[in-house]
């Protein structure tokens, strides 16, 4: 039962986010770091930068990505933290991300105001 249920949720959630994810790695993709950012970065950080009361309780270090927050923080800074991964919960996406959209990304995430 417990298993359907999983399985149910996979076909909901996972596979279609997995499907955009793997559709978003072409290099004709870095035009939308917005739905990179809604693919890969969201369920953490929040749709606005800002994270969930719920996920700052799971992971209290999660900063809000304001203006503020990353004006001393270059974008060769950001992409770096994107390739290598910070701390124990913000992973690398180094293999998952070309170049070009840890770029876009790294401009996209200072337009968020949260
Ligand atoms: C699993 C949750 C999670 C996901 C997914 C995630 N992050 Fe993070 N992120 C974190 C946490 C936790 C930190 C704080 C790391 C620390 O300081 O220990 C962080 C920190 C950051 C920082 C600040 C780094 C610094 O210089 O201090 C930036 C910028 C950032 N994330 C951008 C992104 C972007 C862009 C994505 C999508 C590609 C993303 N994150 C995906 C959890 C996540």
């Amino acid at each position: 039962m417990r298993l359907l249920f999983v399985l149910a949720a996979l076909a909901c959630f996972g596979v279609p986010a997995f499907a955009q994810g793997a559709s978003l790695t072409g290099s004709e993709s870095t035009a939308e770091p917005k739905a990179l950012y809604e693919a890969h970065c969201q369920k953490c950080h929040g749709p606005a930068g800002a994270p969930s009361a719920a996920m700052k309780r799971l992971l209290p270090e999660l900063p809000a990505l304001s203006p503020a927050f990353l004006a001393n923080r270059s974008d060769s800074a950001i992409v770096a933290v994107l390739k290598n991964g910070k701390g124990k919960n913000m992973k690398p996406f180094g293999d998952r991300l070309t170049e070009a959209q840890m770029q876009a990304l790294a401009k996209y995430i200072r337009n968020l105001a949260p």
